[in-house]
């Protein structure tokens, strides 16, 4: 029987070459007058942000330029951008960048209004125990990564101060523009790290509880298309047809994940990243293979599904066999693109351990569509250092 489920779109998705070039046209139509423009110095030095801000301008619109977006969303550079948003008055945002700047853009569109006290109770608003006050800024985003599928997502991972974690404040964008374009050149390292995290954002969405056929049939894309395009667009980072394919891939792994969710591997990642820093595709990347092996026994069917979108095939077809060579093929894969180990990037097994009860005290870990136990979190961990060197 075909499990049942809510079809969700958050938010219309315009998509193409050059589309970018038509935010002004779409900003006013979402009635935005004066914009903050969220985004990084790294982004403003591909003069991607520069060329959206020239075509609200043509249409009219005001434009105040922020780019101190910080790695990871801390919540005091939103408290800050916020403040300068209030100050200038401005009625809307639009980000421009990778995940960390639409994230930031995100949460900016919530606090503005709503006030700074947001960032101290996010709990209570991701868990619907509180409801903004105020409506959020009407919010645009263009990802000049493919990877975070923010644009079609609706909560921003903050990094709470208070909290010492990363956790998601609800804050879902009115539009997306996904131009391919923009991530034509992207370095080879962060279109490997991207690539994985929309990976592991479809892989996960298969197996959290809220999954449907829907979210099934949009990750199980996402996977064929990563598996195909990443590694060319590493090698050839002008390659304009990969761009093309991942940045549709992690489009449709964001809305997957949106529908569905993700879980445990996620909170993984979301543990080490806050722990120790460590990039989230980077950690998205490593996780993969171990949550592939484990939610093979739950789901043998759909890891056995992505291994022959990779190409595999399996004897004998039991769920560990399953779960082993399609976790492998992942870890060949991200060898073959460049991912660093945990070892690598100087962590010990301790250190790597250590996380265990910030991954299992997460409400996300429980949303895998079985049981997660202590155990299962520490086999995680030490699989994920011990088998990826
Ligand atoms: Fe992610």
């Amino acid at each position: 029987m075909l499990k049942s489920g809510v079809y969700t779109q958050l938010a219309p998705i315009l998509f193409g070459n050059g589309t970018s070039q038509q935010a002004g046209k779409k900003a006013k139509d979402l009635n935005m007058t004066k914009v903050l423009l969220v985004t990084d110095k790294g982004v403003l030095d591909t003069g991607h942000a520069e060329k959206v801000v020239n075509v609200l301008k043509a249409e009219g619109i005001d434009v105040v330029m922020w780019d101190g977006v910080e790695t990871d969303c801390p919540d005091y550079t939103v408290a800050a951008a916020a403040a300068i948003g209030r100050e200038k008055a401005v009625d809307s945002i639009i980000g421009v960048g990778g995940g960390s700047v639409l994230d930031t853009a995100k949460a900016i569109a919530a606090v503005i209004p709503n006030g700074d006290g947001v960032l101290q109770e996010i709990v209570l608003y991701l868990t619907g125990q509180k409801r903004y006050a105020v409506q959020p800024l009407p919010l645009m985003l263009i990802p000049t990564t493919a990877g975070t599928g923010s644009e079609s997502t609706f909560v921003s991972v903050v990094s709470s101060e208070t909290m010492q974690c990363k956790i998601g404040l609800p804050c879902p964008p009115n539009y997306g523009i996904v131009d391919p374009e923009l991530t034509v050149g992207s370095p080879a390292f962060i279109t490997a790290f991207a690539g994985m995290d929309a990976f592991s954002h479809a892989s996960e969405a298969l197996t959290e509880v809220k999954n449907t056929p829907h979210s099934d049939l949009l990750a199980y894309e996402a996977i064929r298309l990563i598996s195909k395009w990443l590694p060319i667009a590493v090698k050839d980072i002008n390659n304009l047809e990969a761009r093309e394919n991942l940045a549709l891939a992690s489009n449709f792994a964001g809305i997957a994940f949106n529908e569905s969710g993700v879980h445990m591997g996620h909170s993984t990642a979301h543990a080490l990243g806050h722990m120790y820093h460590i990039p989230h595709g980077i950690c998205c990347a490593l996780v993969t293979p171990p949550i592939i092996e484990f939610s093979a026994k739950a789901y043998p069917e759909k890891m056995k599904k992505i291994g022959e979108i990779m190409g595999l095939s399996f004897s004998p077809e039991t769920p560990e066999n399953i779960g082993k060579i399609v976790g492998n093929a992942v870890r060949v894969l991200c060898k073959e693109i460049g991912i660093p180990s945990l070892k690598e990037q100087g962590l010990t097994k301790e250190q790597v351990l250590a996380a265990k009860p910030m991954i299992y005290q997460e409400p996300l870990c429980m949303t895998f569509d079985g049981t997660i136990t202590e155990q299962d979190v520490i086999t995680l961990l030490e699989t994920l250092y011990d088998d990826y060197q």
